[in-house]
């Protein structure tokens, strides 16, 4: 019960990642708001929880109006607001001659901007009781993946904005961010739920599979709990190994299965 009498807003909170955070905040006591762009996915997830103890409200988080009435209306309710989970985002496809502006300025205001905005407006309300803010970025904003352009570049940008915010607002708050690999949600179903893609990504998943959701909510909620007093700043790397391997072949496999390989390995020892 680490976040009894605390109030936690989670962005994107009707599904995936998102939902599994507000799901491990509820259970361990906070008040949640469950912000989501979909009213049926924020109700369904706000049925799980209790209507009557937590609060959901419809949010795009486009839209900087709405992002004001998600944090003025938590307040009203609640009286305070001790965590913001910045989880809402969207995916995005294509080379940057491929995308156009258009696309490329709505993945930066639904990725990056909707973190500076609702930071922004919940900063003086998390520094009055020692808060903190967890961004989702993501392995995809360390490294750049093909075809990714416009998202490695948004969730490059929430890698350091955490880094900013994290030293700006210190020691009344704490900021950090969770990085998650290939997790197995609606967002990623094009990926996780496609065989040719699947065996196309066993060479870089060490653990043999994508991360649970639940898997990254525990993440999310130790960084905004307590026990990370003293953790600011942080990008926790959630990704079962992905971004620990370099990139190059699975010499064990191949000089394993390949004799003239390990011939050619002996020959070089030689
Ligand atoms: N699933 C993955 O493999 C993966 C990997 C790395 C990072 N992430 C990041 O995790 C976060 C959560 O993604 P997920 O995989 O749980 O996806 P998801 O699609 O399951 O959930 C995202 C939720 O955000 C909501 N949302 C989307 N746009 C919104 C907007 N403009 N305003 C308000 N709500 C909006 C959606 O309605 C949805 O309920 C995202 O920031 C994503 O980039 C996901």
């Amino acid at each position: 019960m680490r976040f009894r009498n605390k109030t936690v807003v989670v962005t994107g909170g009707g599904s995936g990642i998102g939902e599994a955070a507000v799901r491990r905040f509820a259970a361990e006591g906070a008040r949640v708001v469950v912000a989501d762009i979909r009213p049926e996915a924020m109700e369904r997830v706000l049925a799980a929880i209790g209507p009557q103890r937590h609060l959901g409200l419809v949010v795009d988080m486009e839209d900087m109006a709405a992002i004001e009435r998600m944090i003025a209306v938590t307040l009203t309710r609640f009286r305070r607001l001790d965590v913001l989970v910045n989880n809402a985002g969207m995916g995005s496809f294509g080379r940057v001659t491929e995308i156009d502006m258009d696309h490329w300025r709505q993945v930066q205001r639904v990725d990056v901007e909707s973190v500076f905005w609702a930071s922004r407006l919940a900063i003086p309300h998390l520094e009055k009781v020692g808060g903190s803010i967890v961004n989702v970025a993501s392995a995809s904003g360390m490294a750049a993946d093909y075809g990714f352009a416009a998202y490695n570049a948004a969730k490059a940008a929430v890698l350091n904005l955490t880094r900013a915010m994290a030293i700006d607002h210190a020691p009344a708050i704490r900021v950090n961010a969770v990085s998650p690999g290939l997790t197995a949600t609606p967002l990623a179903t094009g990926l996780t739920g496609n065989a040719e893609m699947m065996a196309a990504y066993e060479p870089v998943l060490a653990m043999g599979r994508p991360a649970d959701p639940g898997e990254v909510a525990a993440a999310i909620v130790f960084l905004a709990s307590a026990d990370a007093s003293y953790v600011n700043g942080h990008n926790l790397v959630v990704d079962g190994g992905m971004t620990a391997h370099t990139g190059q072949p699975n010499f064990t496999r191949l000089l394993g299965e390949n004799s003239h390989l390990v011939e050619a390995e002996s020959a070089v020892k030689r």
